[in-house]
């Protein structure tokens, strides 16, 4: 008999035994998976809470977030830091308990409210700290299960002392703001002014020197006549009068005093008119707004900047002979200044410089258009010439707010001021609205 083990009744075929061993390992190797997958979620789970620990930590508002039942089942730090409660003390209290009786009924209201209407509802209240009540702006937004059921509410909260310190901040700043921007306006028109005195001085000469000689005239013209009459009161016969009124040719100083006369008359005229468009253009325009004739504004701005032109400039004035608008015609005169400027300075190198000054209307607007054959506005600078300070002329000759102001004047008139695209060198157009001008 041979030492062969026969398979004895009762025991399991090898197959079996295959099936039940390869059953184990693949339970096992789900067994390490599932493991594996755990610790994977647990990973997640502990970044998430250390997010969330890190996010209640550092929110410097106040952070409350309320169950259900109206108990606290998170606060950040600063609600800690302000009530001087642990954050395990916090979490076992009712959220109205942390804010000040008279507050309650309040919130406990408001609390209502935002979960029926589904939006955030925002009240003031007292949180309790050591110190007393301190006023909170509270806002208050239900939240809601996977299934659109109330789950509680989050409270969040920013001290009412430190909104009004920022709304004051905020004012203080904007004030700030104005009065920089007033001074701009003001320096701008002091450098517009003085680009122009050099201009003004001259103008202002050339009429009072003709005035002072005029009258220098008329004194050598009253004492020939003078003379004569003093002979006529002496007696003198007729024909003594006759010689001496031949000899003081006084036939000719008649008429001469008559010259010497309207002449010092144009002379003063000339200074009236130039001291009356200094002050049309250095009245600030803060006044009513009244109805004028742009042109009439547009020659008088384009002869003051002239005046003080480097160089001979052919300027042509085309379209309208007269164009009415409502608004301050001493701002739209230093609008104009610039413009007419701006095109002189753009001109400078040319060979035959031309400037072209349109007025026209188009549907409600009324248009002025200046024209140069400059070399134009560099592309990619179209938008940069309207902020304030940019300017590519040399310190002193330019501050870059010329056309700032201009557009924030157009603005102000219900207008606008633009760069035109296209054509031989620079277009900036301003328009005004029509209908103001027929008002
Ligand atoms: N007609 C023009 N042709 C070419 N470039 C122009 C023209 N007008 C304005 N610019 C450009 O726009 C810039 C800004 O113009 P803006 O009138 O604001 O300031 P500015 O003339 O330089 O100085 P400011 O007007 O304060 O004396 C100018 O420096 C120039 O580079
Ligand atoms: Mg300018």
């Amino acid at each position: 008999m041979g030492n062969e083990t026969q398979p004895r009744e009762g025991d399991l075929p090898d197959s079996v035994w295959m099936d039940v061993l390869s059953a184990v390992d693949r339970t096992y190797a789900d067994l390490v998976d599932y493991q594996e997958r755990l610790e994977r979620q647990n990973d997640e789970l502990e970044r998430l809470r250390s997010f969330h620990a890190s996010v209640l930590a550092s929110v410097s508002d106040i952070l409350i977030v309320v169950s259900r039942a109206g108990e606290v089942e998170e606060a950040s730090a600063s609600v800690s830091l302000r009530t001087r409660l642990a954050r395990s003390q916090l979490c076992a209290r009712r959220a109205e308990d942390l804010f000040a009786e008279a507050d309650r009924e309040r919130l406990r209201t408001a609390m209502r409210c935002a979960t029926e209407l589904r939006a955030p509802v925002t009240i003031e209240a007292g949180l309790l700290t050591p110190e007393g009540p301190s006023a909170v702006e509270l806002s208050l937004s239900a939240r809601f299960d996977e299934r659109g059921r109330a789950a509680g509410l989050v409270l969040t909260g920013r001290s009412v002392a430190e909104i009004r310190q920022a709304y004051a901040e905020l004012e203080r700043s904007h004030d700030e703001l104005k009065a920089a921007q007033a001074l701009l306006v003001r320096n701008e028109k002091l450098a517009s002014l003085g680009r122009l005195l050099a201009g003004v001085a001259h103008e202002l000469n050339n009429p009072i020197s003709f005035v002072y000689a005029n009258a220098h005239a008329l004194e050598r013209y009253a004492g020939k006549f003078e003379s004569y009459f003093h002979e006529v009161q002496a007696g003198a016969t007729r024909e003594d009068l006759m010689r001496l009124r031949e000899d003081l040719k006084l036939d000719r100083e008649v008429r001469n005093l008559r010259e010497a006369v309207r002449g010092a008359r144009e002379g003063a005229e000339r200074v009236r008119d130039i001291v009356e468009d200094l002050r049309r253009l250095s009245s600030d325009g803060s006044g009513e707004a009244e109805r004028f004739d742009l042109v009439a504004v547009t020659q008088v701005a384009t002869a003051w900047v002239l005046r003080g032109a480097r160089r001979e400039v052919e300027v042509e004035m085309t379209g309208l002979p007269s164009l009415e608008v409502t608004g301050r015609p001493g701002h739209l005169q230093q609008v104009v200044m610039n413009l007419v400027q701006n095109a002189l300075d753009a001109v400078e190198e040319v060979v035959a410089p031309k400037v072209v000054i349109d007025h026209a209307t188009e549907c409600d607007l009324a248009v002025l258009s200046v024209r140069d054959n400059g070399a134009g506005v560099p592309e990619g600078l179209e938008q940069a010439i309207f902020d304030p300070f940019f300017t590519t002329k040399p310190v002193g000759r330019g501050t870059g707010l010329g056309l700032p102001i201009s557009h924030k004047i157009a603005e102000e008139h219900g207008g606008r001021l633009m760069l035109c695209e296209g054509g031989l060198g620079a277009c900036f157009r301003l328009e005004l609205p029509l209908d103001r001008v027929q008002a």
